[in-house]
């Protein structure tokens, strides 16, 4: 089966606020989007790639990417989910539901490609798929109380992982939970979480905890910093 690759890149970072969408801020004079794609793409055989973009988007055309053949374009959606299925719809033609599709935020530019191969080989015989995920560091606080929160209790973290991307799943399947959770106004932050709403279980594969994603200011100077050891 196929490797497909899809890269949501239509959010407008509000968490950011920067006067572009913070995939198109640069680290080290090159756009946040493109070091994220081609991370991706030179450290793994995929057979083609959409990036959903937002209609609003004026600053692709000035990318690396714009002028890479393997990459396509479709238009994203109001939330992430939205943006995934919409490319999901634009692979349709192309890809069969068996092949693998991989999923993987534009403001992760960090990636390591040993992560990348290890969650392909790790899962490329498995049925359903999975997640590159990082055992949680810090201890866990569950809030109680009222105006300022109280701490009801310590949750036991041990089996407690932060959900990274890339996540795997195979393309028809993923297609399928991605629709019946937004038919159902059900909430989903990943694919993994449409994948366990249809009653799979995604396999977690640890990955490197520096798999960032670029969301707030003080994240630009630790990714170029990440990125500098990569
Ligand atoms: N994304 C998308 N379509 C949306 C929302 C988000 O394709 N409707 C993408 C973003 O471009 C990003 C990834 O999903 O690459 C992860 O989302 P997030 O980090 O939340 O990015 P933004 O939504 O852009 O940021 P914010 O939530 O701060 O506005
Ligand atoms: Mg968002």
């Amino acid at each position: 089966s196929q490797l497909w690759l899809v890269v949501p890149a239509a959010g407008i970072g509000q968490r950011m606020k920067a006067e572009c969408p913070k995939q198109y801020l640069k680290i080290n004079n090159r756009f946040i989007l493109d070091i994220t794609l081609s991370r991706l793409l030179d450290n793994a055989p995929f057979k083609g790639c959409m990036v959903p973009l937002n209609p609003a988007d004026h600053w692709w055309p000035d990318s690396e990417s714009a002028k890479d053949d393997r990459i396509q374009t479709c238009t994203g959606g109001k939330e992430r989910a939205d943006s995934v299925l919409s490319a999901l719809h634009a692979l349709a033609e192309q890809a069969e539901d068996s092949d693998w599709v991989l999923v993987h935020d534009a403001a992760r530019p960090c990636l390591h490609g040993h992560d990348l191969s290890n969650l392909i080989d790790t899962l490329s015989d498995h049925p359903v798929g999975g997640l590159l995920a990082a055992p949680v560091a810090d201890t866990l606080k569950l809030a109680g109380g009222g105006v300022q929160p109280e701490v009801e209790e310590t949750v036991d973290r041990s089996r407690l992982w932060r959900a990274l991307t890339p996540q795997m799943f195979r393309f028809g399947a993923l297609r399928a939970a991605l629709e019946s959770c937004l038919e159902n106004n059900q909430p989903v932050t990943d694919e993994s979480s449409a994948m366990e709403f249809s009653g799979k279980m995604p396999v977690l594969v640890e990955g490197r905890p520096d798999n960032l994603k670029i969301t707030v200011p003080s994240d630009l100077a630790l990714a170029e910093f990440i990125l500098g050891r990569l």
